[in-house]
């Protein structure tokens, strides 16, 4: 038997598990997700979705790397044969994302620099897409800019050097240093947002619930995307990353752990950006409501503004972007931990030629994100991934496990046999019967919303 590469310590994997989940997505995408479906009241959808799908599905994602232990395309192979194309699909589903997103992470390092004499002026939107991006004519790539591509190339650097070394002195060693950090920086950042001018309303505008959304399916759809998203499931991650468990390890409890820290990182999120938001919206007598954004327009657009009205810009616009470095360098780690086992084992290469295959591929298209059309490409595929991607994936998967190869039961007594929480008949519950149909729902969703 082969000798697998494993997690030194369960906090190891804990680490590199909450890294990958921890991102950009608890960040830029939770505040503004949930504050456009309901507020407060987008708290109840949101549990349930938690409950229901993301960490019924971690539970069986872990189970399946644990049992398998192999690869996504691997594991899915041992499952059944016809179904090795799921893992490939995942797979590719990550590799396409570790296109752009190393980009985002590219550009919070230049602004962590520009913070300091807050460079972008007093017009951050013009700086952002004029001096910073040299947006181009739409539909054209224009030429290569520099200020994206050299950083670009130095996030390369730290997660291909990374992964290079290995599950527990490359993986698991770096997450020990990152998670760690980004706490204590995002912390440090809350406590002073909250204590700003004008938090409050900024706060109030956020956990205000408007309950008239609940029988609105988007708001459920926007739930079950944004778990999806944050918990990174159906993405071939949290199955490579399991299947680098010792033998003896808790399956269910760890599951419940990442869950409960990605959802507690998020909510700390969303109380740092709109207690920020609601400063902003005081500085300039506004309406909170008219300050809200999220993605790329809240770090890039908007925070440069906040920091530039705050005491210390120079400080907390470091600490904002640098936790927006460690967030997102953790999260790539994993995307691309997802091809470069797939293509070891598949073709039986070293874990350094791996590296270098995938990582060398990535690396040269990332760079199509790193032109004067950079930031419309991104939009366009970030657009496509978070709409079909994430959906088909996790439905193929539950699919397949819950419907076709029916190791539900199976999967149970494996999880139950390692784990201290025994799992109930609710989890099969929950993913035989009740993602299945949301994720098919999603599905048409997301294609009735693209022809109208
Ligand atoms: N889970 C990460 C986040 O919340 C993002 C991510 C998505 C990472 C997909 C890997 C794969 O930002
Ligand atoms: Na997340």
């Amino acid at each position: 038997m082969e000798n697998r590469s494993q997690w030194g310590t369960r906090l190891g994997f804990l680490m590199a598990a909450m890294g990958s989940a921890i991102g950009l997505g608890n960040i830029w995408r939770f505040p503004a997700t949930a504050y456009e479906n309901g507020g407060g009241a987008f708290f109840l959808p949101y549990l349930f979705a938690l409950l229901t799908a993301g960490i019924p599905l971690l539970i069986m994602e872990y189970t399946i790397g644990h049992k398998y232990r192999g690869s996504a395309p691997r594991s899915y192979r041992k499952i059944s044969k016809g179904m090795e194309w799921i893992g490939w699909w995942q797979v590719g589903v990550s590799f396409i994302i570790s296109t752009y997103y190393p980009v985002i992470i590219a550009w919070a390092i230049m602004y962590a620099f520009f913070s300091f004499g807050t460079q972008w002026g007093a017009d951050p939107t013009a700086f952002f897409v004029g001096d910073y991006l040299q947006l181009g004519d739409p539909g054209t790539f224009g030429a290569l800019v520099p200020m994206v591509a050299i950083p670009l190339l130095v996030v390369w650097a730290i997660v291909l050097f990374t992964l290079n070394r290995g599950v527990k002195k490359g993986i698991e060693a770096a997450n020990k240093i990152f998670i760690p950090a980004l706490a204590i920086i995002f912390t440090i950042i809350v406590i002073r947002a909250v204590t700003l001018p004008g938090a409050m309303d900024g706060l109030d505008a956020f956990f205000k619930p408007d309950w008239s959304t609940i029988t609105d399916g988007s708001v459920w759809v926007a739930a079950y995307g944004q778990i999806f998203f944050s918990l990174s499931i159906a993405f071939a991650i949290m199955i490579t990353y399991s299947s680098y468990l010792p033998k003896k390890s808790d399956i269910t409890n760890n599951a419940f752990i990442t869950g409960f820290a990605n959802s507690s990182f998020e909510l700390l999120a969303g109380i740092g950006v709109f207690a920020a938001l609601g400063f902003m919206a005081s500085q300039s007598g506004v309406a909170v409501s008219e300050v809200v954004q999220g993605g790329v327009g809240l770090a890039f657009m908007v925070f440069p503004e906040i920091i530039s009205q705050m005491p210390a810009s120079g400080f907390f616009g470091f600490l904002f972007f640098a936790s927006l470095v460690l967030a997102g360098l953790s999260s790539l780690i994993s995307i691309s931990e997802t091809y470069i086992a797939g293509v070891q084992e598949k073709f039986n290469i070293s874990r350094g030629k791996a590296v270098l295959l995938g990582g060398g591929l990535a690396t040269l298209l990332s760079l199509l994100f790193a032109t004067q059309g950079g930031l419309n490409l991104l939009d366009t595929v970030d657009h496509f991934i978070n709409n079909y991607g994430v959906a088909l994936s996790g439905l193929f998967e539950v699919v397949a496990i819950a419907w076709f190869a029916k190791l539900l039961k199976d999967f149970q007594a494996h999880a139950d046999d390692i784990s201290d929480i025994k799992l109930g008949a609710w989890w099969k519950l929950c993913l035989g019967v009740i993602t299945p149909i949301v994720l098919g729902f999603m599905m048409l969703q997301n294609l009735k919303n693209e022809i109208s």
